[in-house]
């Protein structure tokens, strides 16, 4: 028998993925940037058991048994064995899968991120593979490829038909910028109304906003927030995220039918930061929305308790104001 357990982070993409050039191998149109959260308060968590004794192959996602055949479980698991030592005995073994995460899943807080990170992070320890495997995170769900490392990361969209080169790698790590801090806004922690996979379908075949977004747009402001982290210039890294946010979800407001993830409290605290830069005299905090309408909001130590305050005060409902300390470390597998 052998067991690993291992963690993964969230991440918060601050240049977005959003649209697919190739629906089968998850490959983008245009290059991302995140942050990976500190695994110390939100992560996935995923522990598997090969056994000669095993019967059959099982799945578990946060305490309900799943079927082992979905098509990117699967993917991902082929493509793990394809680089493995067939000699080792656990290759012939089948495996349980017990994944979990500490933090709402499919309410646009990158659970499958972090999850699938964390299956297939697990899977190349269990198979004693070393080398990029961000590239096979990517095929359980796209913005997974960053989650396999911490600090700040960007996925290439890369150029080859077969994804080789459609990875991600670390631009500066977690202890690079020291005072940056994240805060979850959590609007709503219901599941979302659709998943991103269909929104970004809906999305590639029918916005022309897309198409300017990929050929005018995400280049430049790679290069700009690139800069923005390595100088730990906040006002050019809070205005980049803000306006990417922005874009995204104008490009899921040209989808027809619209793809619409933000609701009324998204758009009231989008207001809320831009008269609290007004007052404070420039860019000292900066929102951005993934696949629903909770805010991640970046900023640094020194503005966390003014801002919170004022949150508190405007937004009384809030389901939930979460804080998160720092950027993660490495992924890493768990002592047994
Ligand atoms: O990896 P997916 O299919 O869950 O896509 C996530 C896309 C966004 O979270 C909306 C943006 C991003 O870059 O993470």
């Amino acid at each position: 028998m052998k067991v690993v357990t291992c963690v993964a982070p969230v991440n918060i993409a601050v240049i977005k993925y959003w649209g697919k050039r190739d629906e089968e191998l998850i490959l983008p149109i245009n290059d991302s940037i995140s942050a990976s959260l500190s695994t110390d308060i939100m992560c996935a968590k995923t522990t598997i058991m090969a056994s000669p004794l095993f019967k059959e192959n099982k799945f578990w996602l946060n305490g309900k048994e799943q079927t082992f055949d979905s098509p990117r479980l699967s993917n991902c698991i082929k493509a793990i064995r394809a680089r493995c030592d067939g000699a080792l005995p656990q290759f012939t073994w089948n495996i349980s899968i017990c994944s979990e995460n500490n933090f709402p899943t499919a309410a646009g807080l990158a659970s499958s991120a972090a999850g699938y990170a964390c299956l297939v992070y697990a899977l190349a320890q269990l198979y004693e593979i070393k080398g990029e495997i961000s590239d096979i995170a990517r095929l359980g769900s796209g913005s997974a490829c960053r989650s396999i490392y911490g600090g700040w990361v960007q996925w290439h969209k890369g150029d080859l038909p077969t994804g080789a080169d459609s990875i991600a790698t670390q631009i500066a790590p977690a202890d690079h910028w020291p005072e940056m801090r994240i805060i979850v806004l959590v609007v709503n922690d219901c599941r979302k109304k659709y998943s991103s996979t269909s929104g970004m379908k809906k999305t590639t075949e029918t916005s022309t906003l897309i198409q300017h977004r990929a050929k005018n747009v995400v280049d430049q402001r790679i290069k700009t927030i690139t800069k923005a982290i390595l100088n730990k210039d906040f006002e050019s890294f809070a205005e980049t995220t803000m306006k990417d946010s922005n874009q995204m979800h104008a490009i899921c407001m040209d989808t027809f039918p619209p793809c619409v993830y933000m609701n009324d409290t998204s758009h009231a605290i989008v207001n809320l930061v831009h008269s609290y830069n007004e007052y404070r005299k420039g860019q000292k905090v900066a929102y951005t929305f993934d696949a629903g309408p909770n805010a991640c909001i970046y900023l640094l130590q020194s503005e966390v308790e003014q801002f919170i305050s004022v949150v508190n005060y405007v937004f009384p409902q809030l389901a939930g104001v979460e804080y998160y300390r720092g950027l993660s470390l490495p992924n890493k597998q768990l002592d047994q």
